[in-house]
């Protein structure tokens, strides 16, 4: 191990993280029913400018009279481009303040954007009396966002989660998609012949695998959990579990749902299997056995358990024991 210890976030359960617009109150309802881990009511991209002022009210009154249970309640504010975000920010937190507990920030494309939105909601925290430390998310979501996603990861002690946002990457790279979160079948390899007329084949790569990979890193680098965004068919949850299993490979903790029928799938993938779980224990119990007994080395089934799978099968426990008490 490095002798740099790296803070980890809050623990909280996010596997699903569910979006809500803040204009359309008729769900708030239902979303606060549903079994998502994590709430976003979003001021952001599904808000027409039109309608952005009720929305922040709409919010506001939300998340103070509707009982949101256990949830973790998140806001995604506009981006710091824009005139709405500086009341974003100082009407929620002031009337509904101590019922958040994260800010989600899109679009972050510097340390210094993350640094801004931290001394302003650090003064409101101040103003207001706010004992709970609100958190942030961060969108990764465009080129200059990613390119700078190591110093935005480390830019705030309030950082919690990075999101990967497929749908403003894309636009932001002039990625070639038709589907947010899908990919596109030209990214491809076709193999050579061999030899003439021999056959071809066409490997599939997935083009998102680098930016995941990226941001991955740097959200586990600095102690922050990696969340996969949106996947846009909702009409497709074999796409979005496919989507949600590649993600869950690399590490990623949780993904969004853009609908209600994938908050489900997300819960499901994201969560260990509880074989997994059950093997994990086992691990660990060889090894306070072997420990009890003075061995240096730990086996199970005959084989050889190293240290790394040691540590593997603590983070499983730790998760299943999350998911039960949640
Ligand atoms: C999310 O905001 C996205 O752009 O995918
Ligand atoms: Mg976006």
């Amino acid at each position: 191990m490095s002798f740099h210890t790296t803070q980890q976030a809050p623990a909280r359960l996010n596997r699903s993280e569910l979006a809500v617009p803040g204009s359309q109150p008729q769900l708030f309802e239902k979303a606060a029913q549903s079994d998502a881990d994590v709430i976003f009511l979003d001021l952001e991209d599904a808000v027409a400018p039109d309608d952005k002022i009720q929305a922040r009210a709409n919010i506001i009154s939300a998340l103070n009279d509707i009982d949101w249970t256990s949830k973790t309640m998140s806001l995604r504010i506009n981006g710091l481009d824009t005139h709405y975000m500086y009341r974003d920010l100082v009407e929620v937190l002031e009337q509904a303040g101590d019922r958040l507990d994260l800010i989600m920030i899109p679009k972050v494309g510097t340390a210094a954007d993350v640094y801004a939105i931290d001394m302003l909601v650090t003064q409101i925290e101040n103003a207001v009396g706010l004992t709970k430390k609100i958190g942030f998310e961060l969108i990764i979501e465009t080129a200059l966002g990613m390119q700078n996603v190591n110093e935005i990861a480390a830019a705030s002690g309030r950082n919690e989660s990075l999101h990967f946002g497929v749908a403003d990457y894309a636009a932001s790279t002039r990625a070639r998609t038709t589907i947010i979160g899908g990919v596109n079948q030209d990214y491809a390899v076709l193999t050579d012949a061999g030899e003439p007329g021999g056959p071809r084949h066409t490997h599939w790569g997935d083009m998102w695998h680098h930016a995941l990979s990226k941001m991955m890193i740097a959200a586990r680098a600095n102690g922050l959990r990696p969340v996969d965004g949106p996947f846009g068919d909702f009409s497709d949850p074999a796409g979005y579990e496919a989507a949600a299993k590649r993600a869950a490979a690399l590490g990623y903790e949780g993904k969004w749902a853009i609908h209600p029928s994938q908050i489900g799938l997300a819960n499901k993938v994201m969560s260990p299997a509880s074989d997994e779980v059950d093997r994990a224990r086992r691990i660990l119990t060889a090894m306070q056995e072997a420990a009890t007994a003075g061995k240096g080395a730990v086996s199970l089934d005959g084989r050889l358990i190293d240290y790394a799978s040691i540590r593997q099968a603590q983070v499983l426990v730790e998760k299943a024991r999350q998911i039960k008490a949640a």
